[in-house]
């Protein structure tokens, strides 16, 4: 571990760089917001999260990319029913395109699968590197959100994803092994200076007491014992069965069921966050480690 804190610590270090306002210069400092959509257990909600919001944005018209960064199976890929022909993997070993790997779903959304990819970066050849760094970078001036969907918990894999990221939202369930397991991912957080603030979704709550008070006890335990971070709440999702009837369907509940409870829910979250980032019409927003070109970078370096 002692290689891992090391290169976190040097991502950490990156000092954050403030808003700025029109016009747009040229600098690669512009570029999408990146975020990790993680969770310290694991099957809380995150991909179901990634892709209802990843439709919310799009219907926004926010130009989105979900990246499927689960090493586990191609879940985004299920939820959506959408197979995209190829995966980071055939970018770097089989000669394909950015282009060529982008899969495209409603609104104009725009879905990455990384198979198995991302999994061999501590394996590649500097040409590799580049070739990735080259490739990914596509997005840069062409998205507004890029939401990654990484695997649950504090493994190297997952911390490499949130710490190259530039936000992280952690999903959590009023289970109390899910609080336990999401305080132990944000006291990593903390204790490795990767974020200063991480946004807090509550999943599966019974009503909106519930929800607040699984919010309420995680900031509370954060603020008292966790140094330099700060838990923003974005809101939450009830335990609704169209969530998981819409996951057997392979169709988002946004789509299925555009008036229900958790599609207002998800509305509402997606508002939250854009109003915490301070996103404004424009999207044009100075982004703090460097959009997609920033992202892809660090990310590379963690895992060299
Ligand atoms: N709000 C909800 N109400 C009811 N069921 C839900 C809700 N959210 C998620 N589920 C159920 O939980 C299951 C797991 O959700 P999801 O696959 O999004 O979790 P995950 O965190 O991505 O899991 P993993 O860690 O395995 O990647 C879904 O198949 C769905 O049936
Ligand atoms: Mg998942």
């Amino acid at each position: 571990m002692p290689d891992q804190a090391a290169s976190l610590r040097l991502l950490a270090q990156e000092k954050a760089v403030g808003k700025q306002e029109l016009p747009r210069p040229e600098t690669d400092n512009y570029g999408p917001t990146v975020v990790a959509v993680t969770s310290g257990k694991g099957g809380v909600g995150k991909t179901s999260l990634v892709v209802n919001m990843g439709l919310i944005l799009a219907q926004r018209n926010q130009r989105t990319v979900i990246v499927d960064a689960d090493l586990g199976l191609a879940n985004v890929e299920v939820l959506l029913g959408i197979v995209p022909p190829y995966s980071v993997h055939d970018l770097l070993f089989g000669h394909k395109t950015i282009e060529d790997i982008l899969a495209k779903g409603p609104f104009n959304l725009k879905i990455i699968a990384g198979g198995s990819g991302f999994q061999e970066l501590a394996n590649l050849e500097q040409s590799q590197r580049e070739r990735l760094i080259g490739a990914l970078s596509f997005f840069q001036d062409k998205s507004d959100f890029i939401l990654i969907d990484t695997g649950a918990g504090i493994s190297r894999n997952v911390l490499g994803f949130v710490a190259a990221a530039e936000e992280v939202v952690v999903i959590v369930t009023p289970e109390p092994t899910s609080l336990t397991d999401a305080y132990s991912l944000i006291k990593v957080l903390a204790k490795f200076e990767i974020h200063e603030r991480v946004f807090l979704v509550v999943n599966q709550a019974v009503n909106e007491q519930e929800a607040f008070l699984t919010a309420e006890k995680i900031t509370f335990v954060a603020n008292k014992f966790l140094q330099n971070i700060k838990i923003n709440y974005l809101g939450f999702i009830g335990k609704e069965s169209i969530v998981s009837e819409a996951v057997k369907n392979q169709n988002p509940f946004v789509l299925m069921y555009p008036f229900s409870q958790a599609t207002k829910s998800v509305a509402q979250i997606t508002t939250n966050f854009i109003t915490l980032l301070g996103k404004d019409d424009h999207n044009l927003v100075l982004s703090k480690r460097g959009g997609m070109k920033g992202f892809i970078q660090k990310l590379v370096k963690l895992f060299r």
